[in-house]
């Protein structure tokens, strides 16, 4: 729904009563959800599936380094054995900037393509997605930018995710960036759901640590955010718990190892069940926050849910605590004679615990205070009229939190004052 039309219809039937009809809406309507291929080899395993599509020309959509990396060799040779075409664009930055999404839809063009096969993380997943609706439509990205833009859907999507966190392989999103008004864009439509999927562990093994853990942060964050939201069904919370499960499991040891293919199969896996949550029941004010940062300091996705999650949840535990405690027994750190409120502290402090195991620092660096207001005001304005969160921050609210992250703050109080520190 455009941004206008809620405000429009907020004014006459109050926020409260748009967000239940906008809840209502999500439930029934109908999501596709891709052909999973899951397990060591799947990408090669789908490039034979794709073959038997019998698609004229597929363009692949990557990165440079995934390129690099030769990651993309099994399917493509599966490809190639099969006589399928294709051609490789490898130009998507991290947050997918509009201009490259643009390049991508005349590459798609005058090859003649009728397929896309993503092969990458969210930034790449979500450049493809555009790509094809774009060039579907010929319609530029920033006029996609809402709800069901388009008038016909993309050519067939085949994603191949090679980061555990964003889930975009199931989820009717495609998050891009503009870098004129430096902001991050939605663009959401059921029709972008690849059709078939494949979770292969064998190319997250070499993920750098850092992009481990902030990139699995952000799937444990879309858990929580579906979980502790207003349009949470049966089958979305079923997925978050599991999700948040399986990340407490399988996180620190894929951290810890990057090699660990069980680790790594079951992180992809959470990914997309939190994917599939969040793609319904929607996510939160951690989101909201996170996109600001990205689109002004260009703070990577994962690492800024990281850093707002834990300050986000503990504002809002006193109106979710049973659910703050529920998400503990599923993440094993306690058992229900405890009660609500220590679990619901003890998930609290569990999740300060793993940024700290995992590297994440509990502040943003790229942070200014003169930037706060302006930050709050759009987070509340993506939030307040788009995700069905527990309660409304005000902005004043929002502010707060988010000063939680000053680097100023940290330094400050690490520091002793001048008079009780020691002379050397
Ligand atoms: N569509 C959705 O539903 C959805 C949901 C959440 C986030 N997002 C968006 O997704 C984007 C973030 O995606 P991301 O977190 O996956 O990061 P990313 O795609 O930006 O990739 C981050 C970095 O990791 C590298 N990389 C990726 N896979 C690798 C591998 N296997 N080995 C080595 N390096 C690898 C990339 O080259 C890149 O430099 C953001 O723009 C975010 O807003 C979209
Ligand atoms: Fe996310």
């Amino acid at each position: 729904m455009a941004a206008n039309t809620l405000t429009d219809v907020a004014r006459n039937v109050g926020l409260s009563g748009v967000m239940r009809l906008a809840g209502l809406a999500t439930r029934l309507l109908p999501i596709p959800q891709p052909t999973m291929l899951v397990g060591p080899g799947a990408s090669e395993r789908l490039g034979q599936a794709i073959h038997d599509f019998g698609h004229r020309k597929i363009l692949i959509v990557t990165d440079a380094t995934i390129a690099r990396l030769g990651l993309m060799l099994p399917m493509t040779q599966a490809l190639t054995s099969g006589g399928t075409e294709f051609v490789v664009f490898d130009a998507i930055s991290p947050d997918a900037p509009i201009d490259e999404i643009e390049q991508g839809v005349a590459l798609f063009n005058t090859e003649g393509c009728d397929a896309i096969v993503a092969f990458g993380g969210g930034s790449v997943m979500d450049a493809a997605k555009v790509i094809g609706l774009s060039a579907a439509n010929n319609k530029h990205p920033l006029r996609l930018v809402g709800y069901f833009k388009g008038l016909r859907g993309p050519a067939p999507i085949y994603a191949v995710p090679t980061t555990a966190g964003t889930g975009s392989e199931v989820t009717v999103a495609a998050v891009v960036s503009d870098p004129l008004s430096q902001r991050k864009l939605v663009i959401a439509d059921t029709r972008i759901v690849p059709k078939m999927a494949a979770l292969d562990p064998c190319l997250m093994t070499g993920l750098p640590r850092h992009i481990t853990a902030s990139t699995g942060m952000d799937a444990l964050t879309h858990a929580i955010e579906a979980f502790i939201g207003h349009w949470g069904t049966a089958f979305t919370d079923r997925m978050a718990l599991t999700s948040v499960s399986m990340i407490y499991q399988n996180l620190p040891l894929a951290y810890a190892n990057g090699e660990d293919l069980m680790a790594r199969e079951k992180m992809a896996l959470a990914a997309s069940y939190a994917g599939q949550a969040f793609t319904r029941a929607n996510v939160g004010y951690v989101h909201a926050i996170a996109h600001q940062f990205g689109g002004l300091y260009h703070t990577p996705h994962g690492l800024a849910n990281a850093i707002m999650l834990p300050h986000v949840l503990r504002f809002l535990s006193p109106s979710i605590t049973p659910k703050l405690a529920l998400l503990a027994l599923r993440a094993r750190l306690g058992d229900a004679s405890e009660g609500s409120a220590n679990l619901a502290n003890r998930f609290l402090d569990s999740i300060e615990a793993m940024n700290r195991k995992l590297g994440i620092p509990s502040e943003l660096p790229a942070l200014r205070a003169t930037d706060i207001p302006a930050l709050a005001r759009a987070a509340c304005r993506e939030a307040n009229l788009n995700y069905p969160v527990p309660i409304y921050l005000s902005q004043e609210d929002c502010e707060s939190v988010i000063r939680q992250v000053l680097p100023v703050k940290v330094s400050v109080r690490k520091r002793k004052p001048a008079s009780t520190r020691k002379s050397a």
